[in-house]
This record gives C-alpha cells, structure tokens and sequence, in this order.
C-alpha cells in the first residue's frame, strides 16, 4: 500500500445501478500468467493482466530471479528464464498482502538450487504456510519459518530450494487451489511425475494454464472419484500470448449491489465464468436473483461471458458446503445479499474463511451486527436472517465498520452501504487496491449513470 495512515471511505444509499461496466482482470489467473511466462523459454504477452499490488508483488518477485517484465501501452511482456533458470534474488521478497503470490513463489522456489526469504503485511504474516511448507518439505525443499506462540507456521520464513527435489503424490489435507499450484510449480522442475490427488475440485486455472504453455499434465478421476493430476517434470514452457478474463470474485460486488439496489439493471462485460469459480452465481440464481449470461464464449481455455443483472426480491436459502471451494472469495459478499433477503440465509463448512486476509466469518459477523442485521455466528458458517429487501438501519450512527487489511471485507461493506438507511463509513479502504483498483470509481460510476 502507498500510503502507511488507513483511509476512511463512506458509502451511501443510492439510487439505481445501470450501464455496463468491465471489472480488471482475474487476480488468479494474473499471478499464473506472470509466473508461467517466467519459467517458458522467450517472450510472452499478456493483455487484460490486473494491475493490483497482489499481481504486481508476484510481478517484483519474478524480476527479483531474473525475469525481465515490462508494460508498454496495455500489454505486459514477459522474457522467461526457462523452467530451471530462477536466479538467487538479492534481496527479501517483499509479498504485501497476498496469499497467492506467497504459496506459488514458494513452490517455484522449492526445487530450484536458490534460497529466498519472505515477508508481507500485518495480515499475510498471521496466515498459515504450514500447509505448503509440509509438501515442498517432502519434496526436499529445507524451510525455516517464524512460529506462532500457538505453532502455527507463518511468515516471515526461508526457502532452501533443493535441486534436483524428489517427485510426490500428495493427497490435499485442504481444498486449495494455492498448496495444489505450489506442489505444480514445484514439480515443473522436478524429475519425474509429481502427482497430486484433490478430493474436493478447487479453481484449475493452473492445470489449464499449464496445458496452453506446452506441459504435460493429465487430469483422470480415481476409484474414489477425487481428481488426480500427473505432471511430468523438466518441462520446457513454450511462450504465449494470454488474455486474461475479468476477474468473477470482482464482479460479484457490483453484482450482488445491482440484485439489491430497487431499479438496478446492469452488464458487466468479459467476465470469467470457470465453473470452478462460479458458485455464488448459482446461489444467488437459486436465492431468486435475475442473474443471465450472454455471448458465452472460451478465451485461452476459459469460459468468458457477459453478466446481465437486475434487481430482484432475494429468498435466503439453505447454501450446501459442497459448493464452498466454487466460491470461496465470495461469501462476505454473499452474507450482504442474505442480509438483504426475505427470509434465512444458512451456510457451512467455512473454515477457510478463518484463514484468509482477515477472519471473515469474524468480520463480516461483527459488521453486518453494527448495521443491525440479526445473524448467528458458528465455527463453520453464520446463519443471517434477511430485512425482507428493506434498507439496513445501522443504527443512529453511522457505524465504522473494521475492515482488517481485508480488501474483499472492504468492498462487501461498501455493497452493503448502499442498501443502508443513513448510509456506513468504513475504516479503511486502501486493501481494495490488491485486488480492484478503481473499485470506488465504478461504484459511483453505476450510480450516476
Ligand atoms: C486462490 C485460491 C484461493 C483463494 C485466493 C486465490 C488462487 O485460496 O481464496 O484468493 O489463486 O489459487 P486457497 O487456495 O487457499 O483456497
């Protein structure tokens, strides 16, 4: 973040949403590109990349080993190293706030002959690495990592790369697209087959990513019905020329403040639609929101489509856990619309939420009770019973709402404002540029139009 003072913002109830917006590209499929034409031989080109600090943090790193990345008008060019050829940075590896540039530089990191040392803000070094460190150990990787009084593994911390590391098949302990991208990245370097078994389906960008830049990797369903993914290591990555999709877990806010402003009717163009990505669109449709696709389409391997919404009366719905990992970045927004339906709103099987930027079950929970929605807080889920459509009264106050270095906290807020009485401030939106720089911009843009 530029700036090291929190920045308060206001949100105010509004008016109809309408016009047709884009939202920047897909964060995930960003640090992949980067990272991808980093390890090919030559030069790679992308368009559409997201210019947010997540993706601009990988983007630093990967010069720190070697690879030349530039912008000139809006493409990105990146000269690779070749899978093997990282070099030694010089320096700490600075990761901000993201999650995602940490888990997958680790994985790239541990089975080449280099060492590096990582860092991030007062919400990333409190997340756990125990998860990636436990795989990329067994593949050879030595990693020191500062323990927590309660020993959990967390940054800062050093990777020891070893090379050559030795292949393994992994079982998933959790359904992460990050462990299972670090184990990847880890194994495009390694001799052998590096075999990862994914019970639960988590985002696939990087299998497909991987496929396009010339890597072998197959994807077979076992006995038990888990996904199994085969990669062959020593891979050579052909360059590429990537667009990448807007980004879902972005264009949900706008989305879910379209379904619950009266009057709204927007379309957000260019929109990724990987079904691995887009579970709250299906809850919302089951919640009664008027949600319609249009001119679906496949870019670099991706289903793209253009989102149409309208404002529609919400019912809260019973979510099933199994749908969880298809749209985990997206239940703080989801709380905002079960907050603004008739009826309750149930869901479960959230524990990851406890563990991403910020505790979001935690957050969300204490923001929406500021604005007095009436909710039940479990270990796993919260349970919210929804205003019927009504504006959220918040109270005589305008309630400053925590948003704990948490940008997707942030913007759920900054959706629920609109739907307020008096409106909300929240105290601090500096996080929003991570993922969604112009985010305020657009907002006040959909509302004017
Ligand atoms: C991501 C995977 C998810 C998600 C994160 C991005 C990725 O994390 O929450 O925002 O790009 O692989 P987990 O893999 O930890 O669930």
């Amino acid at each position: 973040m530029t700036s090291n003072t929190p920045l308060p913002a206001t949100f105010k109830p509004s008016g109809p949403l309408t016009g047709t917006i884009s939202v920047p590209g897909d964060k995930s499929i960003s640090h992949r590109a980067l990272i991808f034409s980093a390890l090919a031989v030559g030069k790679s080109r992308i368009t559409g990349l997201l210019e947010g600090e997540d993706v601009l943090a990988t983007a630093d790193a990967l010069r720190m080993m070697g690879a030349k990345i530039e912008k000139k008008d809006d493409v990105w060019t990146v000269h690779g190293v070749g899978v093997g050829g990282l070099m030694q940075p010089d320096n700490v590896l600075e990761m901000g706030n993201s999650g995602t540039s940490t888990r997958l530089l680790m994985g790239l990191i541990a089975s080449h002959p280099i060492s590096a040392t990582f860092t991030g803000d007062a919400s990333l070094t409190k997340r756990p690495m125990g998860r990636v460190i436990e795989p990329l150990s067994r593949m050879g990787a030595d990693i020191r990592a500062r323990k927590t009084a309660d020993y959990k593994e967390c940054l800062p911390l050093t990777v020891n790369g070893l090379c050559p590391a030795v292949p393994i098949e992994y079982r998933l302990p959790v359904p992460s697209a990050q462990v299972k991208s670090a184990i990847l990245l880890a194994g495009l370097n390694t001799p052998g087959i590096t075999r990862i078994v994914e019970p639960v389906l988590t985002r696939d960008h990087s299998e497909t990513m991987l496929r396009g830049f010339g890597a072998q990797i197959s994807v077979e369903t076992d006995a038990e019905g888990c996904r199994v993914i085969s990669l062959t290591g020593e891979a050579e990555l052909q360059p590429q020329k990537i667009k990448v999709p807007g980004d879902p877990s972005s264009a949900a806010f706008p989305v879910v403040a379209a379904l619950i402003v009266p009057g709204s009717d927007i379309i957000i163009e260019n929109v990724g639609i990987n079904p691995t990505r887009a579970g709250l669109y299906e809850v919302l449709q089951n919640m009664g929101g008027d949600i319609r696709f249009a001119k679906k389409r496949t870019v670099g391997g991706e289903p793209v489509a253009d989102i149409h919404v309208r404002h529609s009366p919400l019912t809260g719905i019973d979510v099933p856990a199994d749908i969880a990992p298809s749209m985990i970045d997206e239940f703080p927004v989801l709380f905002v619309a079960a907050a603004m339906a008739e009826g309750e709103t149930t869901t479960r099987g959230l524990h990851e939420l406890r563990v991403k930027e910020s505790d979001r079950l935690s957050q969300m929970a204490k923001g929406l009770g500021l604005l007095g929605v009436s909710l039940t807080e479990q270990d796993d889920g919260l349970t919210i019973r929804g205003s019927g459509g009504k504006p959220l009264p918040g109270g005589s106050i305008k309630p400053v709402i925590e948003t704990a270095l948490d940008h997707r906290i942030a913007m759920s807020f900054a959706v629920a404002g609109l739907a307020t009485e008096s409106g909300l401030s929240i105290d601090d939106i500096r996080p929003v540029e991570t993922s969604f720089p112009g985010f305020d911009e657009l907002i006040t843009k959909l509302a004017a139009t």
